[in-house]
C-alpha cells in the first residue's frame, strides 16, 4: 500500500492502539482489568437519550447548517459565555466533534514550518494533527515535581518567530494537572506580546475537583487569537455520540467550516437537539458522576501509595492518575509486560511526549472493585520486576 509522505511520518493513536488490543484480547476470553479507557464507564444520562429519541422520531433526520442548528450553537455560546466568561455568541460556535475540531484547527491556521508549542507531556493527537499539516511540534517539559503545571517562563524560552501556536489542556490528560489561574495569565501575556493563537482544549473542563477552571479566552485581548474546544463526551458520557465543538472569532468559524462542509458536511442532525438538552437540561447526574470519579481517585491514590515502586500527584481534574515508577524500564516496555503478566492495561507514558517516559498513565473511569483488582495485580507484578 503506498499512503502520502505526510501520513507514513505519523504513527497510529497510541491511546486508541491499547484499547483495541484490550477489546480484542477481552474478546477472546481474557481476564484484563483495563484501565487505559479514557472514557466514563456511565450511560449517558436518560434526559439526554430521551430528548435525542423524541428527535429521531420526529424525523429530524436531514442535514443540518454545517455550522450545527441554531439552537445548539446558541446553547453552546450562552454556556461558555456565562461559565467560563468567553465573550462569544452564536457566531463563533461551530457543532463539530471535539477531535474533528482539533484536525481542522491544525489544518485551518498551519502552515508547513509553523511551529506549535505543546506541554509535555501531553494527549496524543495534537502532536499528529501539527505533523500532518507540516508543521512542528516543540513541547515545552513540565515535570512532576512542579505537578506538570506549565512555566510560563519555558514557554516564553521556547517561542521563536515562528511560532503560530500554543495548545493548553487543563485539566490535562493525562496529568489531571488543572492549570492555575496565574500560568493561563502568563501564557496569555506572551501570546499578545508575540502574536500567537491559543489553541485550548477544554474538554474536562467539568470533571473537576479542586482548583478553578480558567478559560483563555476570558483573559484580555486573548479572545480574537484563541480557539477554544470542548465538548459533550466526558462531562455527561457521551463519548459514542461524537458531538462537541469550537470556540472562535466569527470570521475563523466561517473559515474552519469551509473543511467541515468539505468533509463530514454538518455533524449527526438527531443528536444535537440532545446536546441542548444536555446543557440546558438538569444537570444532577453529571454532577453525580463527577463526585463518583472523585471517590475513585481518592481510592486509587490510596493503593498507589501502598506500591513502593510508584508515585503520585493528586490530579484536580480529568479521570487519570499519572504515576512515577522507580523501575529502570522503558514505559512501553512496562506497560507491555503489565498486560502480558499481570493483565491490567495502562497506557506507557511515553504515549504522551518524552517527557512521560518513566510514568504510566491509569484512567479510573472504572468501577471501584476494578480499581481494587487492577492495582492489586499492578503491585504483585511491580514487586517481581
Ligand atoms: C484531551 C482530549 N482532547 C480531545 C479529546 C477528543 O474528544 P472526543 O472523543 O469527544 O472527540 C480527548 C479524548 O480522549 C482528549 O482526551
Amino acid at each position: 500500500m503506498i499512503t502520502s509522505k505526510r501520513l507514513q511520518e505519523i504513527p497510529p493513536s497510541g491511546t486508541v492502539a491499547i484499547s483495541n488490543l484490550v477489546s480484542k484480547m477481552k474478546a477472546e476470553g481474557a481476564d484484563i482489568v483495563s484501565f487505559s479507557m479514557g472514557e466514563p464507564d456511565f450511560s449517558t444520562p436518560s434526559n439526554i437519550a430521551d430528548a435525542c429519541v423524541e428527535s429521531l422520531r420526529s424525523g429530524f433526520t436531514h442535514y443540518t447548517p454545517s455550522t450545527g442548528i441554531p439552537e445548539l450553537r446558541k446553547a453552546v455560546a450562552d454556556y461558555s459565555r456565562s461559565k467560563n466568561g468567553i465573550p462569544c455568541d452564536a457566531s463563533n460556535v461551530l457543532i463539530t466533534p471535539t477531535k474533528q475540531a482539533l484536525f481542522m484547527i491544525a489544518l485551518a491556521y498551519l502552515d508547513p514550518g509553523d511551529e506549535v508549542l505543546l506541554p509535555d507531556p501531553s494527549w496524543v493527537s495534537y502532536e499528529a494533527h501539527i505533523r500532518m499539516t507540516g508543521a512542528v511540534p516543540k513541547y515545552v517539559t513540565t515535570s512532576f515535581d512542579d505537578g506538570f503545571v506549565i512555566d510560563p517562563e519555558k514557554v516564553e524560552a521556547a517561542a521563536t518567530s515562528k511560532t503560530k501556536m500554543v495548545v493548553i489542556n487543563s485539566p490535562s490528560n493525562p496529568t489531571g494537572c488543572v492549570q492555575p489561574e496565574s500560568t493561563i495569565k502568563g501564557i496569555a501575556d506572551i501570546c499578545v506580546d508575540r502574536d500567537i493563537y491559543a489553541l485550548s482544549d477544554e474538554i474536562y473542563e467539568n470533571v473537576i475537583y479542586g482548583g478553578r477552571h480558567v478559560s483563555i479566552a476570558s483573559m484580555p485581548g486573548m479572545f480574537d487569537r484563541t480557539i477554544t474546544v470542548s465538548g459533550l463526551s466526558k462531562t455527561y458520557a457521551m463519548t459514542g455520540w461524537r458531538l462537541g465543538w469550537a470556540i472562535a472569532p466569527a470570521q475563523d468559524i466561517v473559515a474552519i467550516n469551509k473543511l467541515q462542509s468539505h468533509s463530514i458536511t454538518c455533524c449527526t442532525s438527531f443528536t444535537q437537539p440532545a446536546a441542548v438538552e444536555a446543557i440546558t437540561g438538569p444537570q444532577e447526574e453529571k454532577d453525580r458522576m463527577v463526585e463518583t470519579f472523585r471517590k475513585r481517585r481518592d481510592l486509587a491514590l490510596d493503593l498507589i501509595s501502598e506500591i513502593p515502586q510508584l508515585e503520585c500527584n493528586v490530579p484536580e481534574g480529568a479521570f487519570y492518575l499519572f504515576p512515577r515508577c522507580s523501575i529502570d524500564m522503558p514505559s512501553n516496555e512496562l506497560a507491555e509486560r503489565l498486560l502480558k503478566e499481570a493483565k491490567v492495561a495502562v497506557t506507557p507514558g511515553r504515549a504522551f511526549g518524552p517527557a512521560g517516559e518513566g510514568f504510566f498513565r491509569i484512567s479510573y473511569a472504572t468501577g471501584e472493585d476494578q480499581i481494587r483488582e487492577g492495582l492489586s495485580r499492578i503491585k504483585k507484578a511491580l514487586a517481581s520486576m
